[in-house]
């Protein structure tokens, strides 16, 4: 879950608290400004016409089964089951079973003709115990890498989506958790090792992290994810260092072993707007901060600056509150505002900001009115057109997601999929708008095609539900 924007499944108070601290306070609650490498200065960067990477991305817990239960010798578990176990999310299961039936997905994937795959490797899966490594667990994700090469589908792989092996947990202790485990940093370089010069000859594009602001914020500010802590200032500033240092050593060590594969940042990018009810902008500053505190300290390493983008928000405390209720037209299921212009301007921002080639590395809608998703692709297509016709390097588009999934805190009830899963059969059954990527595929195949899509008539042409 994009969870930058402190997106509230029900109003809660921390985001109540945090919204109050940042409208009241004349200091940014997030304290000192970023540090480490400064941005370059803004421009656009001319480019060519380049081919375009038309992707799918997902993530191993949101779709994976766990093929294994406990007392097997390869049983793993994350902070996210602990906090599943305690009641503080809804339950799992099996997802989309994609570790007993890649093939499955490998062939719906091969239907909407799409030229990348985003998925992520489970780290607690590869080392469910500390030290102690599941060979044939990493066999699995090489072979998902070699049958997508072989399929002529680029991987992108994606080292970490969220989730923690559980040793890093430390329940009594949740300042100690996670990024903040004392042993974290080493671990990970040994996790690094092991995964990348296997999974190199296969993989051209690394991500090492998955929206690391949305999950620190979440996790330290908002308290709604593991280590649950709330307004936790201090441990956020150490957990965004932790993070950085780790993503830097990703970046060193994938170099490293393959220096022509690319190293891409995916962070969640909303858009934000300035309230009334914010009028020294602190609120807003502070949104903006959480988006980009992070990126600021690794953009430098980075060969594609990965933007996830979903909605645009008003930054005051009452339209984090109002999510909760804002259904409709103009909204997702979630009650996130649909913004097409937004993610023109966040590209102009970021590609302002950073100077670097961008994707879009994911992009949907939770909605099970199909025809709603199409328009929203559609028109958040156009808007990347727009970009590149005002000269901005957008290199590819990743729809989030293949098919109907574990939705974090949401469970199952958003329906982002381009498919749905046969109970039964586990098939994937694509929707109407998995062949309208597929047409759009097939006759967008450079930047410059890209460029010429255009926005289909009228919000008020779309569906109204919900
Ligand atoms: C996350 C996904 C999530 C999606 C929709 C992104 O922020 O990377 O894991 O499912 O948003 O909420």
């Amino acid at each position: 879950m994009d969870t930058l924007s402190l997106r509230c499944v029900v109003p809660s108070l921390p985001c109540l608290a945090l919204a109050l601290l940042t409208s009241c306070s004349s200091i940014n609650p997030l304290g000192h400004d970023s540090k480490g490498p400064l941005p370059r200065p803004p421009r656009p960067l001319p480019h060519a016409d380049t081919k375009f990477a038309w992707g799918i991305s997902t993530a191993s817990y949101q779709y994976e089964d766990p093929a294994v239960k406990p007392g097997d010798k390869e049983y793993f578990s994350t902070d996210w089951d602990i906090m599943v176990s305690k009641g503080g999310a809804p339950k799992k299961g099996d997802a989309l079973s994609s570790w007993t039936h890649f093939e499955k997905d490998l062939d719906a994937l091969k239907k909407t003709g799409v030229t990348h795959y985003r998925f992520s490797l489970e780290w607690a899966r590869i080392e469910p115990r500390m030290g102690e490594f599941n060979e044939g667990a990493l066999d699995r994700y090489v072979a998902m890498a070699r049958r997508l090469k072989a399929a002529g589908i680029e991987p992108v792989v994606c080292l970490w989506h969220f989730t923690f092996p559980d040793w890093l947990y430390d329940q009594k202790n949740p300042k100690a958790s996670n990024w903040l485990h004392p042993k974290a940093r080493e671990r990970w370089l040994v996790y690094l090792d092991k995964v990348l010069p296997r999974l190199a000859p296969y993989t051209n594009y690394f991500a090492p992290q998955n929206e690391p602001n949305g999950q620190i914020t979440t996790a330290y500010l908002v308290g709604q994810w593991p280590p649950a802590m709330t307004l936790a200032l201090g441990t956020y500033w150490k957990a965004i260092d932790a993070s950085t240092g780790m993503f830097r050593d990703a970046a060193a060590r994938i170099k490293k072993v393959k220096p022509t594969a690319k190293v891409v940042s995916v962070e969640a990018l909303p858009w934000w707007e300035r309230s009334p009810l914010d009028p020294g902008g602190l609120f807003y500053n502070t949104m903006i901060h959480g988006n980009i505190d992070h990126l600021d300290r690794v953009w430098d390493v980075c060969d594609i600056i990965g933007i996830n983008y979903y909605y645009s928000q008003v930054a005051s405390p009452t339209s984090f509150i109002s999510e909760a209720w804002r259904r409709g037209h103009n909204y997702t299921m979630m009650g996130w505002r649909i913004d097409p212009a937004g993610l023109y301007k966040e590209i102009r921002r970021v590609g302002d900001r950073y100077g670097k080639p961008m994707m879009i590395t994911e992009n949907g809608i939770a909605t099970p009115n199909d025809s709603k998703r199409v328009w929203y692709m559609k028109n958040h297509l156009a808007a990347i057109g727009r970009a590149i016709r005002d000269g901005y390097d957008v290199r590819g588009y990743f729809s989030w997601s293949l098919a109907d999934n574990y939705e974090w805190h949401y469970g199952y009830k958003a329906k982002f999929g381009l498919a749905t899963m046969d109970s039964q059969t586990c098939d994937r059954i694509l929707k109407p708008s998995a062949y309208k990527f597929r047409d759009t595929i097939r006759s967008t195949k450079t930047s410059g095609d890209v460029g010429k899509l255009q926005p289909s008539d009228g919000f008020k042409k779309m569906p109204l539900k919900p």
